[in-house]
């Protein structure tokens, strides 16, 4: 864990070193770096607001949609990231937040109630691309939507949900 963190500061630096004179630079380029690193708890205040490259990216949505299946997202999250053993994503509520930054940083660095940390595992532009993913769910630009999401909540009735034994499914 604390590699980790380490990592992910020295990644921030690196970045932040070489982005310092982009910041009013349009759109779609380098995010905007601000001076802190490391996870700050709180509000977005302090919070190292990097916004997401591949934010519009049609492209990224539909590889954010595969990689949420091949790094088994899905196996905690829900098929269409609906909620099971981790937290739903498609829904209103963010127990670490909605910006772009922090949900990078709910993917790289990991959250402590069980949700590993990936930043060693999976690349910068593709967990890029799964926050793009997750932030285009409910909207019309979500890539693979779920024919009937009300199938997908844990113990949903629904005939074809896989339905595995949980206290909520007796
Ligand atoms: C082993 C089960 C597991 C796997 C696999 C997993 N997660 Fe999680 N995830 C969780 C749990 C549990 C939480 C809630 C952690 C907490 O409350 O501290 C969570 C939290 C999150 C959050 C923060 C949600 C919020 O409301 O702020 C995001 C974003 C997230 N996961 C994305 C992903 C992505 C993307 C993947 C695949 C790369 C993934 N997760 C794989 C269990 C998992």
């Amino acid at each position: 864990m604390r590699l980790t963190v380490i990592l992910a500061i020295v990644g921030v630096l690196g970045v932040a070193s070489c982005n310092r004179s982009t910041r009013s630079a349009a759109q779609g380029s380098a995010a905007p770096i601000q001076a802190n690193v490391g996870p700050i708890p709180g509000g977005l205040e302090g919070v190292n607001a990097r916004l997401n490259p591949y934010a519009t990216d049609a492209v990224a949505l539909q590889d954010g949609r595969r990689l949420f299946d091949w790094y088994n997202c899905s196996g905690c999250h829900g098929g269409h990231a609906g909620g099971g053993m981790g937290p739903s994503l498609r829904d209103e509520t963010w127990i670490y937040g909605n910006h772009d930054s922090q949900i990078f940083d709910s993917i790289a660095q990991g959250r402590s109630k069980g949700m590993p940390a990936w930043g060693t595992k999976i690349p910068e532009d593709q967990i890029w691309q799964l926050v793009a993913y997750i932030k285009s769910m409910r909207t019309p630009e979500e890539p693979d939507p779920p024919v009937e999401p009300a199938d997908e909540m844990v113990g949903g009735p629904g005939p074809d949900s896989p339905v595995e034994p949980s206290p909520h499914n007796p």
